[in-house]
């Protein structure tokens, strides 16, 4: 099996005192991970350091087959372009850009991604995508992003991750603009189409509910105030 995402006594500090610490970490191809913890506890900063985005203050950290301490800040951004897929918590999309120019956005960073779609065209790719996030391609597709439903916008931000076969999704709680009835199905659909291209998730959320049918799930816990004086 190979191994995307492995991590040893990985520390990450912050000036303002905060600290991330995680003693071992390992995301094999096709695993589902969640990352439950409450606001604050380094949810975030976790999948910015899993996605390349931060640099570990200290320990071992091998994105891709590649020791992160080793790579330049380009190789490492061409890195994550060629192998992770984003949906953020909200805010995913380009307003006035359409879904299809939205999705399209998947694949503008690697030439890796792109590469991997020639077997396939981009269109019907990209319709693929949207019907397996259950998205009327044709209603859809020449729409603007900001004339879309929250909840549609979040499955069109999933297409866009998914465009190109990366190995890992990452998603930070992308389904808390959304009730409760949807973030449901839209972890379910994710779920299936990522299952289906083959990718790892790392998935963000506050809600222990949610965690059902993965893999791993890391609690991240508030750090200790021991020792403080408080
Ligand atoms: N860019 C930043 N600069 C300085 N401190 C930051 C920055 N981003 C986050 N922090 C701090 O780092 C700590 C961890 O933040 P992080 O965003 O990882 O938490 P989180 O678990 O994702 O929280 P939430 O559930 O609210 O999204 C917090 O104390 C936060 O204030
Ligand atoms: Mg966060």
């Amino acid at each position: 099996m190979t191994v995307l995402v492995s991590a040893t006594d990985l520390l990450f500090e912050r000036p303002g005192g905060f600290a991330l610490s995680v003693p071992s970490l390992a995301i094999e191809a096709g695993e589902a991970v969640a990352v439950l913890g409450a606001s604050g506890t380094g949810k975030s900063t976790l999948l910015d350091l899993v996605g390349g985005v931060l640099r570990p203050t200290s320990g071992a950290l091998a994105l891709f087959g590649h020791d992160v301490a080793q790579l330049s800040n380009s190789a490492l951004d061409r890195l994550r372009g060629d192998h992770v897929g984003v949906i953020f918590q909200e805010h995913n999309l380009l307003p006035f850009a359409t879904v299809r120019q939205n999705v399209a956005l998947g694949v503008q960073f690697s030439a890796a991604r792109r590469r991997h779609l020639r077997a396939t065209a981009l269109e019907d790719e990209i319709e693929r995508l949207l019907d397996a996030m259950d998205l009327d391609a044709a209603e859809l597709l020449r729409r603007p992003a900001h004339t879309l439903s929250v909840g549609q916008r979040q499955r069109v931000a999933a297409a866009r991750a998914l465009l190109g076969a990366p190995s890992l999704i990452i998603a930070d709680e992308p389904t808390s603009a959304l009730d409760e009835g949807n973030q449901t199905r839209f972890l379910a659909l994710l779920q299936e189409a990522r299952k289906a291209s083959g990718a790892a998730l790392l998935f963000v959320t506050h809600d222990p509910r949610l965690t059902n049918g993965f893999d791993q799930v890391i609690t991240l816990d508030t750090p200790s105030l021991e020792g403080k004086g408080l």
